[in-house]
């Protein structure tokens, strides 16, 4: 199978989760994007979506999903989004296509997050996979500095600016040990507005697209 066939699969497996859920969270990435072309056959059921980025929101309404502001809602039943690393904890690497911090405010408010993946995004350490931390312009160099400390090799992605008008650092080379609290001492640096580590509010369940078949834990 190819890459986008494994996607394909996990998209469908993930369909399975939003029936019977009025409102839900869509993630951002090539992976929901073909769970988002899936549920075109399923929008008279889904009373409205709330979107991790301008993206999904284009996305989504070209398919006739009505999206709404987080604001609007108090919770959403299920999130769907997909992940650039994921450990066996289901703890995750998110924010490679740069939508982390909207990802992660929806994954707070939903009840549950249904990670998608391919069985290459599978790790049992993170951080092979450059580590996205956005910031407030002004504060990149300091906080790349304190990343240094930490034993980081920051990058500064040149010319991309977030839906949020901030920069994103990648940390390279970093194996992630203790996720938890690496996410808690980065959040920590003044400037950082969100670590794409999701590992405090971390995937109630992972499906997996591997050979023909769909992984579930
Ligand atoms: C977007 O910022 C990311 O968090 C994506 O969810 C993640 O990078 C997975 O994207 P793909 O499905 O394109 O690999």
């Amino acid at each position: 199978m190819t890459q986008d066939e494994l996607k394909q699969q996990v998209a469908i497996a993930a369909i399975e989760y939003v029936k019977g859920e009025s409102i839900i969270g869509v993630g951002t990435g090539s992976t929901v994007n073909f769970f988002i072309d899936l549920l075109a056959d399923f929008k008279n059921d889904i009373d409205a979506a709330v979107s991790s980025s301008i993206a999904t929101t284009e996305r989504l309404k070209k398919i006739g999903i009505r999206v709404i502001e987080l604001s609007e809602v108090d919770r959403i039943g299920v999130y769907v989004d997909g992940a650039d690393e994921v450990n066996p904890q289901k703890k995750m690497i998110k924010g490679g296509g740069g939508a982390l911090t909207r990802e992660k405010i929806v994954a707070a408010v939903s009840d549950k997050f249904v990670c998608i993946v391919d069985d290459s995004k599978c790790v049992d350490v993170m951080g092979k996979f450059p580590l996205p931390i956005e910031v407030i312009p002004m504060a990149r160099s300091y906080v790349a500095r304190e990343l240094v400390k930490m034993g980081g090799q920051p990058i500064w992605r040149q010319d991309y600016i977030t839906d949020n008008r901030c920069e994103i650092i990648d940390i390279h080379n970093m194996n992630i040990m203790e996720p938890m609290t690496l996410e808690k001492e980065i959040n920590n640096i003044p400037g950082v507005v969100t670590v794409g580590l999701f590992a405090l509010r971390d995937a109630d369940v992972v499906l997996v697209g591997k050979g023909s078949e769909v992984i579930t834990y």
